[in-house]
């Protein structure tokens, strides 16, 4: 097997990302994927940040320009016309200018504004500034508009708003939820892309049935949380959240925002509560827990190990957690895969039922690394450079057999590539 050299990967990355940009912001892929997306465009940031600083800034700045009055930073900012994505922005109907979604997607944003300000403090002060106040509004509507009175765990209240749309996590409470309504649509994501790697009809049934609801609520956040027909507490938001209040308190620190870090703070001790929520002691690992009825899934999926990103503190449940990640590392020949290999709901090629997804094992990655586990941490950096030199830049990736699945010349993928797995 013949693999590429770590420098013309670098090229291909670089020449990817410049590539799928579209004026000051970056599109995940072309066609299937023709608009802004919001965490794409976080991990875009960060891969455009290894060799254009000023760039990096202006794709985190355009992503918030779209903030919501309430303070939602939306999934998708629909900027420009495209004839290749459904549901486009007038089914959406958000009456938001630019056109966004209605729903949000996991808030990676402040981790990565933090990482970039370190690689330079003086081209990053003035664009730290700017951002803090939306970072910490964004922060706080997931602290107000996403939780159930007396929880603390973050509900999604969309599939797609966990990023992870088909996971096996969202099949009881899909299934629960009792649509009649006549929809009728045209999927444009299967012209560009194999059903076999994408999510089902019927689950684009209910995708667009809550969309249908969120909007008859016009798109009211409070009321879609509290009496919508999905509200699940995913570890991936929950996870990456946590990490992200972290870094929004050392911001608030570097700019001396003390009342906004007592308020962190105080999002912060929420925490430990909300990891507890999700823990099962039959699955030995933290997973997603359907908040309407407290039924938990049935299976493991990959961001369960975002605990390690999070940096959950003196969990009683950390060394039965490892032991459940070592099982999960070892069971594929690459690591990490969306869900257990064991389980029957796995599927190596479906979308989030089983294919490795290389952002989530650069966090698990990171993660591991600060509770000086090395070896597991260079394990899993190792498969995703294998993955890449022997493929190149796919949206995911088969963990049986490596292969590269979904949208080809993959913005975030690239940006990893830069960012974390080459060497040069
Ligand atoms: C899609 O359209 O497949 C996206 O994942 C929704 O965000």
């Amino acid at each position: 097997m013949k693999y590429k050299s770590d420098y013309d990967l670098d090229k291909e990355a670089i020449r990817i990302l410049r590539s799928n940009e579209w004026g000051g912001y970056t599109l995940p892929t072309q066609k299937l994927y023709p608009y802004q997306w919001n965490w794409d465009s976080m991990f875009i940031a960060l891969g455009l940040a290894q060799f254009d600083l000023n760039r990096a800034w202006l794709e985190i700045e355009n992503l918030f320009n779209s903030q919501w009055q309430n303070g939602m930073a939306a999934h998708i900012i629909f900027r420009n016309k495209a004839s290749t994505y459904f549901p486009g922005p007038e089914v959406w109907d958000t009456k938001q200018n630019p056109p966004t979604s209605g729903y949000s997607q996991p808030p990676i944003a402040a981790s990565i504004v933090l990482k970039i300000y370190n690689m330079n403090k003086d081209i990053g002060s003035n664009f730290i500034k700017n951002l803090f106040p939306k970072l910490f509004n964004w922060h706080k509507w997931f602290h107000t508009m996403r939780v159930i009175s007396g929880g603390h765990a973050i509900a999604v209240t969309h599939p797609w708003e966990s990023g992870r749309d088909n996971s096996p996590d969202w099949d009881e409470p899909i299934n629960n939820i009792n649509s009649n309504a006549e929809l009728s649509f045209n999927r444009l994501d299967l012209n560009l892309i194999d059903q076999s790697m994408r999510p089902s009809d019927s689950e684009y049934e209910k995708y667009i049935y809550l969309l249908e609801y969120g909007k008859k609520t016009g798109w009211d956040h409070a009321q879609i949380t509290r009496d919508g027909p999905f509200a699940v507490a995913d570890p991936g938001i929950n996870f990456i959240l946590l990490r992200a209040n972290k870094d929004l308190l050392t911001i608030s620190e570097l700019l001396n925002k003390n009342k906004h870090k007592a308020e962190i703070e105080k999002w912060l001790s929420y925490s430990e509560n909300a990891a507890n929520y999700l823990w099962s002691d039959s699955l030995n690992a933290y997973v997603a827990r359907n908040i309407r009825n407290d039924v938990y899934t049935s299976g493991i999926s990959n961001v369960s190990f975002l605990s390690y990103y999070a940096g959950i503190s003196d969990s009683i449940n950390v060394d039965r957690h490892y032991s459940t990640l070592i099982k999960f590392i070892n069971n594929t020949k690459y690591c990490i895969p969306s869900f257990d290999s064991e389980h029957h709901k796995f599927n190596p090629i479906k979308y989030w039922r089983g294919p490795v997804w290389l952002i989530i094992n650069y966090m698990i990655a990171e993660g591991l690394k600060n509770y000086g586990l090395n070896e597991i941490s260079n394990r899993i950096r190792n498969d995703v450079r294998m993955l890449i030199k022997r493929n190149g830049f796919f949206e995911y990736y088969n963990p049986l057999n490596g292969s590269g699945l979904g949208g080809k010349n993959f913005s975030w993928t690239a940006a990893i590539w830069l960012a974390w797995a080459s060497d040069s």
